[in-house]
C-alpha cells in the first residue's frame, strides 16, 4: 500500500505544486499600492509594499487592472479637519480580474472581470449616507461580493473603470431623478468626466445637449459627440442668455449642474418651466451650494434633486443602458501605474476632455 502510494507520489506532489506555484504567482502576500502621505500641507502619493489583507468568507480579490480618477480624488490631496489621512488609500474607481473568492460568495469566480461600485455599502433602495469605497489605487483590491458587478463584454478594464462615480451620477440625473425625454434640451457644465457622461446619455435618450466649457477647442470636441448648442463660459460669462437663445427662449429641461454656488443661478435663469436640476457638484470657485434658493426655483415651477452618486440597482440599470446604446467612455489619457502621480497633476489642471485612467500592471 506505501509502495503504491510511494510510486504514485511523484506525479501528483508535482501536480500539486505547479497548483502552488500558480495560485501563489497570481495571489502573492504584498502588492504595491499607492497611499497618502503628509508633505506640507498637502498629501503626496506614496507607493508602498504593503500586505495583503486575508479574504472574508463573502470577499473577493481582485487583481486591479485599471482605476479612473474623478474631482473627490484631487480633493483628497488637501488635508481636511475630519482628520488625518496619512496612510490610507485613494481612489474609488476601479475595474478588475477575480483572481482569488472568499467560502460564501456565489456571485462571481475566478476569472471574472468586475467593476465596484462608488459606494462601499449601498445596493438599492435609499443610500444610508456617503460611504465611498477609498483604495483602487493599488494592484491587489478586496472587497465584499455585493458591490461588484460584471464589466458589460464590449468594454476594457480601463472603459469600465470609468463608470462607477461619473456615468453613475449623470444616469440618475437623467433617467432616476428625472426622465429624460427624446427633444429634451439638457445643460451640461463643463467638460469633465460627469458633463460628458451626461451629453452621451443625453445624445443615446434622443434629447439635445447644450454644453459650457473654458475652451472652443473642448467645445467644438463636444459637438462632435452630438452637442447642439455650446456656449464659452470663459467668454460668455452670463452664458444663461446664450443658453436661453439656443433653446428658442424656452429654456432646457434638465441641468446636470457641477458647477455648484457660481453657476446655479445660471443654470436655474436656463430653465424651462418645470425643469428638473441635478444637484452635483461645487467646481466653480464658489464651491459647492450650501443653501437651496427656494424662492427662485419656486418662480420657475423648478425642481432641484441633490444627487449622490447611486445605488449598485443603478449601475446595473446604467449598464443595461450602456450596452443597448454601445456607449464608449470618452478617455481624454491613460497613464501607467508608476505615472499615477502625474495623472493627477492632469486632473488638478483641467486640461483634459472626459476622463483620466491609470492602468495597473501590464
Ligand atoms: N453628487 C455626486 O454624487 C457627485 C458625483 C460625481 C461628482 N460630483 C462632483 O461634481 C463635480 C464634477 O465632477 P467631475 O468628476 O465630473 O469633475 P471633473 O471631471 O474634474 O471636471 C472638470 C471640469 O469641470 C469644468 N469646470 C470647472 N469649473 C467650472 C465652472 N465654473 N463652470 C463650468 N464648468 C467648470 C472644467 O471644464 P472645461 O475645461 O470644459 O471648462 C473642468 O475641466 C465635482 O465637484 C465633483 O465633486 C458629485
Amino acid at each position: 500500500m506505501s509502495q503504491l502510494t510511494l510510486t504514485a507520489a511523484p506525479a501528483a506532489i508535482a501536480a500539486l505544486l505547479l497548483m502552488a506555484q500558480a495560485a501563489s504567482a497570481e495571489v502573492p502576500s504584498t502588492q504595491r499600492q499607492y497611499l497618502l502621505e503628509r508633505a506640507g500641507d498637502r498629501y503626496q502619493l506614496a507607493l508602498k509594499t504593503v500586505p495583503i489583507p486575508a479574504l472574508g468568507a463573502n470577499d473577493v480579490l481582485l487583481k486591479v487592472r485599471a482605476v479612473s480618477l474623478n474631482r473627490r480624488d484631487v480633493y483628497a490631496l488637501t488635508p481636511s479637519p475630519r482628520g488625518d489621512a496619512s496612510g490610507q488609500g485613494i481612489v474609488s474607481d476601479g475595474a478588475g480580474e477575480v483572481v482569488a473568492v472568499g467560502s460564501a460568495v456565489t456571485r462571481f469566480k475566478v476569472g471574472d472581470r468586475v467593476v465596484g461600485t462608488f459606494d462601499s455599502v449601498w445596493i438599492d433602495g435609499a443610500s444610508s449616507g456617503y460611504l465611498p469605497r477609498n483604495g483602487m489605487l493599488a494592484e491587489y483590491a478586496i472587497s465584499p461580493e455585493t458591490t461588484l458587478l460584471p464589466i458589460p463584454a464590449y468594454l476594457s478594464f480601463e472603459e469600465a473603470a470609468t463608470l462607477p462615480c461619473a456615468a453613475v451620477t449623470a444616469w440618475n440625473t437623467l433617467f432616476k431623478a428625472a426622465q429624460v425625454k427624446p427633444g429634451d434640451y439638457v445643460l451640461l457644465e463643463g467638460t469633465g468626466g460627469v458633463s460628458i457622461f451626461g451629453l452621451q446619455l443625453a445624445v443615446a435618450a434622443g434629447a439635445k445637449p447644450i454644453i459650457t466649457s473654458s475652451s472652443d477647442d473642448k467645445l467644438r470636441r463636444a459637438r462632435e459627440l452630438g452637442a447642439v448648442g455650446t456656449v464659452n463660459y470663459r467668454t460668455v460669462p452670463e452664458w444663461q442668455h446664450e443658453v436661453l437663445k439656443l433653446t428658442g427662449n424656452k429654456g432646457v429641461q434638465h441641468v446636470l449642474e457641477v458647477g455648484g454656488k457660481d453657476t446655479l443661478p445660471r443654470a436655474i435663469a436656463s430653465l424651462a418651466p418645470g425643469g428638473h436640476i441635478g444637484l452635483i457638484g461645487g467646481l466653480s470657485e464658489g464651491g459647492f451650494v450650501r443653501e437651496r434658493p427656494e424662492e427662485r426655483l419656486k418662480e420657475r415651477n423648478a425642481r432641484l434633486s441633490n444627487i449622490y452618486v447611486g445605488s449598485r440597482t443603478d449601475f446595473e440599470q446604467m449598464n443595461a443602458y450602456f450596452e443597448q446604446h454601445k456607449i464608449k467612455t470618452i478617455i481624454d489619457k491613460v497613464y501607467d501605474y508608476e505615472a499615477a502621480p502625474a495623472a493627477f497633476e492632469q486632473m488638478q489642471s483641467g486640461a483634459f476632455f472626459g476622463k483620466i485612467v491609470i492602468r495597473v500592471g501590464k
